[in-house]
């Protein structure tokens, strides 16, 4: 198993350029089962979660060929119901084939993803919405069945104790597709990322309105065609570097990226002094050398991620003052705070919050990676460190970051790879 060096204190200059959404790539990479025709997506990010999902489609009887960040998926005959234990395990991401599968060929069974680091993570969303379509939902030896002798359209209403969904409300608009009539999901998802596959829905040639929005309506249509796609630009990893701009106090540029889809993040770090320039596909961040604490609150799209509150807490933690953390979509989402703390941070929780008193500098040290945007926080915190900090367990960050140490070391930083 490899681990990352860091050597922390440099400031960092240039061009970056963002790679595909992961959180894009991989429902629109499942729609391609709605269709026996071939699909094109382009910028297709090469990690870990997206290779699974190539993996997962091939199980399921599609040929796939991937090159270049290019992914084309074609039919060989029938594809299969079953989405196996051991790659939906690995990740929870595939869990959005349920939909598609079910939409397509009317049964579909899924394992169960299971909780993770990051929270209990259930799934009634899911069940509630494509029972509302008329599929029988059961659980069956850690798998969830669903069937459908035929799909209607419904109203649903999709939302949750934490908000809405975004894989309930891929799962759901996959299925509706096919479904016979009219489905409105009300409380639906609003992320770039269910915009991205409502786009590539039309494109195939479903009849979807509304995505992007709270409600969306869908019109099923008999079959889809393919189709050829490009993946939006990932605003999690825009937002990684931005953070990692700001936490070391450099000037960057950070190229493919879209603001629009960063406007929450934007607007906090510019009420404690930092300044954006910005056109259609590039940020240009520009850094005073204070910046004064902020609090957030993670909510659905638009408001600040979920994906992000970790890498924003290691900002906080060296920003002099008090800030405090509040994640609403995850709220044991803190696995960070005790490796942050090991490299001399002042954080504690306290119930559904983490207070951070911003330390002047933290100390490189050994810590363990435990998901993929905690390591995002911790790759941001040994940036600023004093001296060297050794990160294990990075196959988080390989799950969610295309190429990472090398965009790093292009733009200045001092980080290597070495074997354990
Ligand atoms: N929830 C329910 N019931 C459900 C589904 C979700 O209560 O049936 C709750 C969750 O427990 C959570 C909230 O609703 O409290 C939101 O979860 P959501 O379903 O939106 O999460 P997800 O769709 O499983 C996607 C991303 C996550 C990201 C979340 C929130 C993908 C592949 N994953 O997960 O990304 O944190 O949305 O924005 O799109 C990551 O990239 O590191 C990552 C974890």
């Amino acid at each position: 198993m490899d681990k990352l060096v860091i050597e922390g204190g440099r400031r960092l200059s240039g061009e970056v350029r963002i790679s595909g959404a992961k959180n894009s790539a991989l429902p629109i990479m499942a729609a391609t089962l709605l269709t026996d025709q071939p699909c094109t997506i382009h910028n297709v990010p090469k990690l870990r979660d997206t290779l699974t999902m190539i993996k997962l489609l091939e199980s399921l009887g599609k040929v796939t060929r991937y090159e270049k960040g290019k992914l084309v998926v074609l039919g060989k005959g029938p594809i299969k119901d079953t989405a196996p234990y051991d790659l939906v395990s690995t990740m929870r991401g595939s869990f959005c084939v349920l939909g598609p599968l079910l939409g397509k060929l009317r049964r579909a069974r899924v394992s169960l993803p299971g909780g993770c680091v990051i929270g209990i993570r259930p799934v009634d969303l899911h069940v509630k919405g494509l029972k509302a379509l008329g599929a029988e939902m059961t659980t069956d030896a850690g798998y969830i069945v669903a069937k459908a002798k035929r799909l209607r359209g419904a109203r649903i209403y999709l939302g949750g104790v934490f908000g809405s969904s975004v894989l309930a409300t891929a799962n759901v608009m996959m299925a509706a597709v096919l479904a016979n009539g009219e489905t409105i999901i009300e409380s639906a998802a609003c992320e770039p990322e269910i915009e991205d596959l409502g786009n590539f829905l039309v494109r195939m040639g479903a009849h979807v309105i509304g995505h992007g929005t709270p409600r969306i309506i869908i019109r099923g249509v008999k079959e889809l065609l393919g189709a050829d796609h490009s993946i939006i630009a990932d605003r999690i990893e825009a937002g990684t570097f931005i953070l990692m701009s700001v936490a070391t106090r450099s000037d960057l540029t950070i190229r493919d990226a879209y603001h629009g889809h960063l406007l929450s993040l934007i607007d906090v770090l510019e009420s404690i002094g930092v300044r954006f320039e910005y056109t259609d596909d590039v940020i240009r961040v520009i850094n005073r050398r204070t910046i004064t604490p902020a609090s957030i609150n993670t909510y659905p799209y638009p408001g600040f991620p979920t994906d992000l509150q970790a890498q924003f807490m290691a900002l906080m933690a060296t920003t002099p003052g008090v800030s405090v953390i509040t994640d609403r979509v995850y709220p044991d989402r803190f696995m960070h705070i005790a490796e942050l703390d090991r490299m001399g941070a002042n954080i504690r929780r306290e119930g559904l919050h983490a207070i951070v008193q911003g330390v002047k500098t933290l100390h490189g040290a050994p810590v363990m990676a435990s998901d993929l945007r905690a390591s995002a926080a911790l790759v941001i915190a040994g940036l600023t460190a004093k001296g060297l900090t050794e990160i294990h367990r990075i196959y988080h960050l390989e799950r969610g970051y295309e190429d990472l140490e090398k965009k790093l070391l292009n733009i200045g930083a001092k980080i290597s790879r070495k074997k354990v």
